[in-house]
């Protein structure tokens, strides 16, 4: 006879739903693996008249809007977070976690801004809270960091981690596809998040990026602490010139220990050489290289967003949750943000890195020479310098790659180079990635 688990699930949107959807499909190989049933008791929703797309053999009456109901039935001991924002699905976290409810939650947006005092909550009241769907959709890139990773210093984490815009950067490299149309298709198939600026902007790469590295690193790293440039100002010529010197451009989410120890923290769009494994990582797929000190480069790969991928990794939570593994982990390991020491970041002026610039210049003699004089009094050194004859206009772009150099000598470059009575428009500075080079 198996024994019987009570969850309630908070929200019932895309991921609610293939929750739903995956506890129907594998019920019986649950039970027959981990001799639980897991029931869900409760579905709380704003609206429970509303057609959705859940099993037919779901139970309607276990759909309501009473969230204080579906917390309090002592019946329940998981209570699964789905709802997404920081004000309501933290009242309803606080108030399960004090009823003695074990958590599991996707929302990076609240972990981010409240992980520390969520986690000291739910450690005082003997609860635990697990996060796998918060990053990367159905990648199990949190176990691997806890659990598989943990014999290494990570040294390095660097992540396509928003399925949205991977899925638009590939639409608009792969079919010349517009923005808009391609961020429409985006969210028509359910990626997107409610708010979309939130993945456009960087903002959701920089949670996950936030939650992740402060597992990988053992320090609390928040949103705010992370450099954000997002893909909503990119150019599809930016694209077009990336891919003539053999890149192309993704989002990536990055997080890299100094020689002496302090972080750097940046969500960008950055050029990515076409050689390199992340650039096979298309549409709304994600990947996660780590660098370890003793696995080296490890990469974790797969979907990123979505109905099923997303509830995938709900549902390990559930399981892991139900048969005491999460817990037991939750009590034992001083990984999360609650336990993390304080961050320690690199000055944004002292990293370095290789840059991609595009400058709108007039064309005329002598342009090119002031231009290259900035960088070489600013001892950068240029790796290539691309420019296309204009047919329309006396502006043309000038694309250039620099060699490493640091990232206050190129603000300087740049600020000099704005300035000159030739340029016509502000400069474009993307990063360049580079593997680290003693894990490559
Ligand atoms: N909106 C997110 C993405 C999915 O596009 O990756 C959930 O994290």
């Amino acid at each position: 006879m198996s024994q019987i688990v009570g969850i309630s699930l908070l929200g019932c949107g895309v991921v609610g739903s293939g929750v739903l959807k995956i506890l129907e499909l594998q019920q019986m190989e649950i039970e027959r693996r981990t001799g639980l049933r897991l029931e869900v008791r409760h579905v709380v929703v704003r609206d429970p008249a509303r057609v959705r797309d859940i099993p037919a053999a779901f139970p309607r009456d276990r759909i309501h809007g009473d969230a204080d109901r579906a917390i309090d039935d002592p019946n329940v001991a998981i209570v699964v977070e789905l709802i997404g924002g920081t004000t309501r699905a933290r009242e309803l976290i606080d108030r399960a976690i004090c009823s003695g409810k074990h958590i599991v939650t996707a929302n990076k947006s609240l972990l981010a801004l409240a992980g520390p005092e969520l986690f000291r909550l739910a450690r005082e009241r003997n609860s635990s809270i697990s996060f796998e769907a918060s990053c990367a959709g159905g990648i199990p890139i949190i176990d691997a960091l806890l659990r598989g990773l943990s014999a290494n210093r990570i040294d390095a984490l660097i992540g396509i981690v928003n399925g949205t815009c991977n899925f638009i950067l590939s639409k608009m490299t792969r079919e010349k596809m517009g923005y808009a149309e391609a961020l429409a298709e985006a969210q028509a198939l359910g990626f997107a998040e409610a708010d979309p600026t939130l993945d456009v902007s960087g903002r959701d790469a920089a949670q996950k990026l936030a939650v992740l590295s402060t597992l990988a690193f053992g320090v609390h790293v928040r949103e705010e602490d992370i450099e954000l440039c997002g893909i909503d100002g990119l150019a599809a010529d930016d694209i077009r010139f990336a891919g003539e010197f053999g890149h192309v451009i993704k989002l990536l989410a990055s997080a890299s220990r100094s020689a002496s120890g302090a972080l750097r923290l940046r969500v960008s769009p950055t050029l990515v050489p076409q050689s390199d494994m992340l650039a096979q990582v298309s549409g709304s797929f994600n990947a996660v290289s780590v660098y370890g000190s003793s696995l080296g480069h490890a990469m974790f790969y797969g979907r990123g967003a979505g109905q099923l991928p997303t509830g995938s990794a709900v549902v390990a939570d559930i399981l892991s949750t139900a048969t005491g593994v999460g817990p037991a982990m939750f009590r034992a390991l001083k990984s999360f943000p609650d336990s993390a020491g304080p961050v320690r970041l690199e000055h944004a002026d002292a990293s370095e890195s290789c840059f991609y610039i595009r400058l709108t210049v007039e064309d005329r003699p002598g342009v090119l020479a002031a231009v290259t004089d900035a960088f070489g009094r600013a001892s950068i050194s240029l790796r290539a310098v691309l420019q296309h004859e204009s047919s329309s206009s006396d502006a043309v772009p000038v694309v250039i790659l620099t060699h490493r150099c640091r990232t206050g000598a190129l603000r300087e470059a740049i600020r000099q180079i704005n300035a000159l009575p030739a340029s016509r428009a502000a400069a474009t500075c993307l990063p360049v990635l580079e593997s680290p080079v003693e894990f490559a």
